[in-house]
């Protein structure tokens, strides 16, 4: 989704800090939020200068290597993910306003734009291309004459206009010592240096030039100068940021050794799940989820649970329905957010809405958290990212402490979303008294082992790469699971579709019999995820039955199972072990093959896998 840098030095800093090296190498690290174009705009002699170009930002740097631009000490950055309009150059931000004067830069959707446009050609205004954004400058240069030529004020007139989610920037030749932005629904942050300011749609975008950072409210405009910040609500009254420091490293940032973010995060995923697990149990071994800011007594009275996600935190949330259930008696329905609204769902103030979200600002998720807010539930919200809106707007939180993920597709924020889902199920049953003590420890004792299991699965990925080589060539391969092997297999499907750009399924196994198992046919690759032969009842063996039925219809069968589960030998190509442990905790590492099997396959298939075409990282929009 769109990234977005705003920068302001001192005119002496210039030499040390210009603002076009400082805006690229802001957009460099925000690339990772997906985008199919790039711009820039710098303010210098008195005039705006503006670069932008469809593509990575090679194409944007190449552009600027043909035409330079002159050394400047304000200026914005923008790389966008298309909304209106294709992913062209004319469509590419900066869009000017102004006669030319005003350069803004937007990320979101603004929702009023059609009817804004419609009033602005009226008046005599015309576009150059198809964006809400060009809307938004055309109109803030409409507010300067109102405003009586104060930037900050007529941002702040047309923000009042604007209706959906924008962050928008920007810089204005008659104000070179200003950079002004304004927030409702969209993220940005404020990074404060010694004679300079930033802009960023997150941390990343300053994190090589200061780790001191502001965060702002909704709905409020900010002004930065070398020297100073000024926030003021959409209202006009003075408003205080919350100021932070990021404790995030630069190099958390990099790839650390390895080709790719994704294989370094697939590698980064046993201190992961350590870290989501840290720091969470007392002296006498009870849980404490000091951060969940909801009295055990609401909880106590929670009558339903709710999790809204998507993608793949939305099979972790059918992982933590499985475990809150088994554990704690209490019904979980699990629903992607952008359904759940749209329904007319049965919530009431015992309903407790848990939101699972990596980046905390996937659309979808916020507006179905405020919706359910509005209808009076109480709203839990687990989460990656540190101060993003979904736990900022929630009642409660639990953070997954899993670093930075930068890699477009899931991996490490996955596992850590179902270590933190089996931490709230066992401290809602330890809460509610649905188990002893000892139980709770046990299975916290096997949590805890888990990291060094995951390591074991990743020291022994050679086999699981060589068939990814073998199959890489395959059109199509279907996953099948049970029980919580059901949301790992459409996780494996989903990896493999975003990945390989390979068509996939992932499929319940009883629900085989019901249609999919028409598509099998001679040769076609079906990954079978295995639960424990200890675990329920005969669950093993009707998977076993299901992989022989594929079988007996020609298909080419991969099982992960446990490493003593010896039944699934004879009826599987090829077996990926995983080591032992307890049936409801197996997703943490079932999943672990699967993710090395879809990365080495793209990889092999010569694709990007940090950046799958068409994805963005954090879908802010609706
Ligand atoms: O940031 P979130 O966890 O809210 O993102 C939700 C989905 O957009 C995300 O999981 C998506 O499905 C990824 N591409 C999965 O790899």
């Amino acid at each position: 989704m769109c990234g977005i840098v705003g920068y302001i030095g001192l005119p002496e800093k210039t030499a040390e800090h210009d603002a076009l090296a400082v805006l690229m190498e802001g957009l460099r690290r925000l690339e990772y939020r997906g985008y199919d174009s790039a711009g820039v705009a710098t303010l210098s002699e008195g005039a705006v200068q503006s670069r932008k170009k469809s593509g990575k930002l090679v194409n944007l740097e190449e552009e600027i290597a043909q035409q330079p631009m002159r050394s400047a000490s304000i200026g914005i950055g923008h790389t966008r993910w298309a909304t209106h309009g294709g992913p062209t150059d004319q469509n590419a931000h900066p869009h000017l306003g102004d006669e030319g004067r005003l350069a803004v830069i937007h990320n979101g959707i603004i929702e009023n734009f059609a009817e804004l446009k419609e009033r602005l050609l009226r008046d005599g205004h015309s576009f150059d291309s198809e964006t809400d954004t060009e809307v938004a400058a055309k109109l803030l240069g409409t507010m300067l004459p109102e405003a009586g030529g104060d930037l900050t004020e007529a941002m702040r007139l047309a923000s009042n206009e604007l209706e959906g989610a924008f962050t928008l920037l920007a810089v204005h030749s008659d104000h070179p010592d200003q950079v002004v932005a304004s927030r409702r629904n969209s993220p940005l942050v404020v990074g404060l240096g010694e004679g300079e300011n930033f802009l960023g749609s997150d941390v990343s975008g300053f994190i090589d030039f200061t780790r001191e950072a502001v965060e702002l409210e909704q709905d409020q405009v900010v002004t930065i100068t070398a020297a100073d910040v000024r926030i003021i609500g959409f209202d006009g009254t003075p408003a205080q940021g919350r100021r932070f420091r990021v404790d995030w490293d630069a190099a958390a940032a990099e790839k650390g050794g390895f080709d790719t973010f994704m294989e370094k995060e697939i590698h980064e995923q046993p201190k992961a799940v350590e870290d989501t697990l840290l720091g969470r149990t007392d002296a006498q071994g009870r849980l404490v989820l000091d951060e969940l800011r909801i009295s055990p007594a609401e909880l106590n009275e929670v009558s339903k649970i709710i999790v809204l996600a998507c993608g793949t935190a939305a099979y972790a949330g059918t992982v933590a329905k499985y475990a809150i259930e088994h554990w704690c008696r209490i019904p979980v329905e699990v629903e992607l957010a952008h359904e759940f609204r749209y329904r007319d769902p049965i919530i009431d103030d015992t309903t407790l809405i848990v939101s699972i979200s990596q980046s905390g600002e996937t659309m979808d998720t916020l507006m179905a958290v405020r919706y359910a807010k509005e209808q009076g539930a109480r709203t839990l919200s687990i989460c990656n990212t540190n101060g993003s809106t979904i736990p900022r707007e929630s009642d409660a939180v639990l953070y997954l402490h899993a670093g930075p993920e930068i890699a477009v597709a899931s991996t490490k924020a996955f596992l850590a979303m179902i270590a933190a889902s089996y931490l709230l199920g066992l401290y809602l049953a330890q809460l509610r008294g649905m188990k002893f003590q000892g139980e709770i420890e046990d299975i916290l004792a096997d949590l805890h082992k888990i990291p060094a299991k995951i390591q074991e699965i990743l020291d022994a990925s050679d086999q699981i790469k060589d068939l990814a080589r073998q199959m890489k060539d395959e059109p199509s391969v279907l996953f099948l699971g049970r029980h919580v092997g059901y949301p790992v297999a459409m996780e494996g499907a989903l990896k493999l579709k975003e990945l390989a750009y390979i068509h996939a399924e992932g499929f319940a196994a009883g629900e085989l019999k019901h249609g999919p198992i028409a598509l099998i046919e001679e040769g076609q690759p079906v990954f079978v995820v295995v639960p424990s032969p200890r675990g329920r009842d005969s669950l093993h063996s009707k998977v076993v039955s299901n992989i022989q039925e594929v079988r007996a219809r020609g298909a080419r069968t991969i099982s992960v199972a446990e490493s003593d589960d010896e039944a699934v030998s004879s009826y599987s190509e090829s077996v990926f072990r995983v080591p032992e442990t307890q049936p409801l905790l197996m997703p943490l590492l079932t999943t672990v093959p699967l993710q090395i099997f879809a990365c080495a396959l793209a990889s092999e298939k010569g694709y990007d896998v940090d950046q799958p075409r068409n994805l963005a990282k954090s879908v802010t929009v609706e």
